[in-house]
C-alpha cells in the first residue's frame, strides 16, 4: 500500500514534466504540489517499514489537556455507551471481549478542540492521499473510557463484512503520570514480536487496520482515549 518516498517524489516530477507539456493538464494538476511534512512524512516511512507508527508529539500538551476535558464534559453530560463487538450488522455486548465505554463524535457539531482535533485529521488524510494515493474517503472517531479491571482482547480491526477501514488512529489522554503498573498497554502482534505501548498522553498510534492484530491489556485506572478509522468508499 505504502511506497519509498523516492519513488513518490519521482512520480510527482514525472507528472510534472509530462504535465509540463500541457497547460490545460496542468491546470487540472495545479494542487499536485506539496509541500514535503517531516512528521507526515516519518509516519509514511513507518507505516512503509513495519504497518505502525507511534508519534509521542502528534498533540501539543495543551490540545491533549483540553481534549481530555472534552471528553470527560461529554462523558458529564452525554454519557458515554458500553461498546459493542462486531459493526451495525451484527454488534453485541461481550464483556469478556471488551469493557470499554465510548461515545461517537459527531463531526457536525463539534466543539473548538474537537475542530481543532478533525483539523488535524484532515490535514494528514489530505497528505497520506495525495503522497500515497490511498484513497481515503471517510473517518470515524470516539471517545474511549476504560474503566479500573477493562480490556479488549486480540482482534483485527477491519470487519468480516466490510473492509473499509484503512488506517487505525489511537490518540491517549491520559494524565501525564500514567505509570507501567497503571497497564492498560496496547500490544501490537507484529510478525516476529510483541510491541507494547504505554498509553501516555499527547501519544498518537497509527496502524494498517486490517493487518495488524492487537489488543489492550487490562486497566488498573481509569484509561482515556480517542480512537478512529480512516476509511476508503
Ligand atoms: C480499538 C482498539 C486500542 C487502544 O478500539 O479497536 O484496539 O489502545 N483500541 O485503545
Ligand atoms: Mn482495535
Amino acid at each position: 500500500m505504502f511506497y519509498e518516498t523516492s519513488f513518490r517524489l519521482h512520480l510527482h516530477t514525472f507528472i510534472k514534466i509530462v504535465v509540463g507539456f500541457n497547460f490545460f493538464l496542468m491546470s487540472l494538476f495545479e494542487d499536485i504540489d506539496f509541500v514535503e511534512n517531516p512528521l507526515y512524512e516519518r509516519i509514511i516511512a513507518d507505516l512503509t517499514k513495519q504497518q505502525f507508527s507511534v508519534i509521542d508529539d502528534f498533540f501539543s500538551d495543551e490540545e491533549t489537556n483540553l481534549l481530555r476535558q472534552s471528553l470527560l464534559e461529554r462523558y458529564a453530560v452525554d454519557g458515554f455507551k458500553k461498546a459493542a463487538v462486531g459493526n451495525r450488522l451484527n454488534q453485541t455486548i461481550v464483556n469478556s471481549i471488551r469493557g470499554d465505554f465510548i461515545l461517537w463524535i459527531d463531526e457536525a457539531n463539534t466543539n473548538v478542540i474537537e475542530t481543532c482535533f478533525f483539523n488535524k485529521i484532515d490535514s494528514m488524510v489530505g497528505y497520506l492521499n495525495k503522497t500515497c494515493f490511498l484513497g481515503i474517503a471517510h473517518k470515524e472517531f470516539h471517545y474511549a473510557i476504560y474503566p479500573e479491571g477493562t480490556f479488549y482482547k486480540k482482534h483485527i480491526d477491519s470487519f468480516q463484512n466490510d473492509d473499509r477501514r484503512k488506517l487505525s488512529f489511537v490518540c491517549y489522554l491520559n494524565e501525564a503520570n500514567w505509570l507501567p503498573e497503571n497497564g492498560g498497554e496496547l500490544v501490537l502482534y507484529l510478525k516476529n514480536k510483541e510491541q507494547h505501548i504505554y498509553p501516555l498522553p499527547g501519544r498518537v498510534v497509527v496502524f494498517e487496520s486490517h493487518v495488524i492484530e492487537h489488543e489492550v491489556k487490562p486497566v488498573f485506572t481509569e484509561r482515556l482515549s480517542i480512537t478512529g478509522w480512516l476509511k476508503t468508499h
